[in-house]
């Protein structure tokens, strides 16, 4: 299995940005143990704050791999581009928040991605990314 991580904007600032919300761990500090706790999967990453390079990397993978775990960060409540390029892949997409965001400002409700992935996992802490592969190896 090869399995893509993507981060869109601010996701680089995790561990100092609003730890009260997204926790004080870095990407980098989590991502190594995520690696470890699935072996036999490749788990790559992948981050950007520009909504285009966010979207050259998915086309990149997105006929290759098995799946992309994707937080879109803010992207997720106003990209129709982001929509229009999971819904050209051909591997599964999974939506992901560390918050739960149904519980944030009323701007946070709305997804343009939901619609065009396979599910969404949000709320978790850093423990979403970890289910969304979870959801992506179904058991043999
Ligand atoms: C986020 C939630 C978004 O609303 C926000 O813009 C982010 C992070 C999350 O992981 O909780 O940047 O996607």
């Amino acid at each position: 299995m090869k399995i893509l991580i993507v981060n869109g904007p601010n996701l680089n600032m995790l561990g100092r940005r609003e730890p009260g919300i997204y926790g004080s761990s870095s990407f980098d500090d989590y991502l190594p143990k995520l690696q470890a706790k699935y072996p036999q999967t490749e788990i790559s990453y992948y981050q950007s704050n520009v909504e285009g390079e966010l979207i050259n990397k998915m086309q990149e993978v997105g006929f290759s791999y098995d799946g992309i775990v994707l937080n879109a960060g803010a992207y997720t409540h106003t990209s129709i581009a982001l929509h229009d390029c999971i819904r050209s892949l051909q591997c599964p997409v999974i939506e992901v928040h560390i918050s739960n965001v149904h519980q944030r400002e009323e701007f946070r409700h709305h997804s343009f991605i939901s619609s065009a992935c396979k599910g969404v996992i949000c709320g978790f802490g850093l423990d979403s990314y970890r289910l969304a592969i979870e959801a992506l190896c179904p058991l043999t």
